[in-house]
């Protein structure tokens, strides 16, 4: 009976600090990134504003990003062609030094980016992802940049699959880049952040 006190005992000091320690760690996680707030007031609206999408160009107070970046998510009201992804506006997307034209973004300035894509689909017999280059400088067309594809031995109506695609590429001005699926009616839009399309420069 007293070993099992004993050990009763320990295994709470053990899981305090273990709480402990958690809580510490999560302090220092969020100093590290609201490192010297004002006050609760600006350190609850920095919180808030984390959790909101960010719009730096909409909110001069904000911090800007030091070079070109573009994040799009999927939505309901977007409405697809057959093969290419339209992006959501409705949601404030991240446009810093980027355009964002019927599906496309559009660079600005020259220089390397990291494009990345994520879609959410239904699998059927097959499907493929690829992001794809439009650039003024090639007039035969777009040109692949990744791709991913999916192929299912017996289709089933139910089978869902994620398909990411990330890589760098060195671009140009007024090159866009665009995301192209095998049919767009494929694609899952229960949430808006399980399809998106961005890039930055690196
Ligand atoms: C980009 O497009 C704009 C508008 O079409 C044009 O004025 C400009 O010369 C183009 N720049 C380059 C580098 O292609
Ligand atoms: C895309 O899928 C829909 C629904 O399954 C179908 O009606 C349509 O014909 C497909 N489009 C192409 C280009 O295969």
């Amino acid at each position: 009976m007293e070993r099992a006190g004993v050990a009763q005992t320990l295994l709470f000091l053990l899981v305090s600090l273990a709480l402990c320690g958690m809580a510490i760690e999560a302090y220092f996680i969020y100093r590290l990134y609201n490192p010297e707030p004002a006050d609760s007031a600006s350190s609850a609206k920095i919180l808030s504003d984390k959790c909101a999408l960010p719009a730096p160009t909409r909110r001069p107070n904000l911090i800007l990003p030091s070079k070109p970046v573009a994040h799009l998510t999927g939505g309901h009201g977007v409405h697809h062609g057959p093969e290419i992804m339209s992006w959501s506006t409705d949601t404030d997307p991240l446009l810093f030094e980027m355009e964002y034209k019927q599906g496309k973004i559009v660079i600005q300035k020259e220089g390397y980016y990291y494009v990345y894509s994520k879609v959410f689909f239904v699998e059927g017999s097959a499907f493929s992802h690829s992001m794809r280059l439009e650039t003024p400088r090639d007039v035969w067309g777009d040109i692949p940049l990744l791709q991913s594809r999916k192929y299912s031995r017996k289709p089933g109506k139910e089978a869902h699959s994620n398909s990411y695609l990330g890589g760098v590429f060195h671009l140009h001005k007024n090159d866009s880049i665009f995301v192209r699926v095998r049919n767009t009616s494929q694609i899952v839009r229960v949430q808006a952040y399980e399809n998106f399309f961005g890039a930055y420069m690196i």
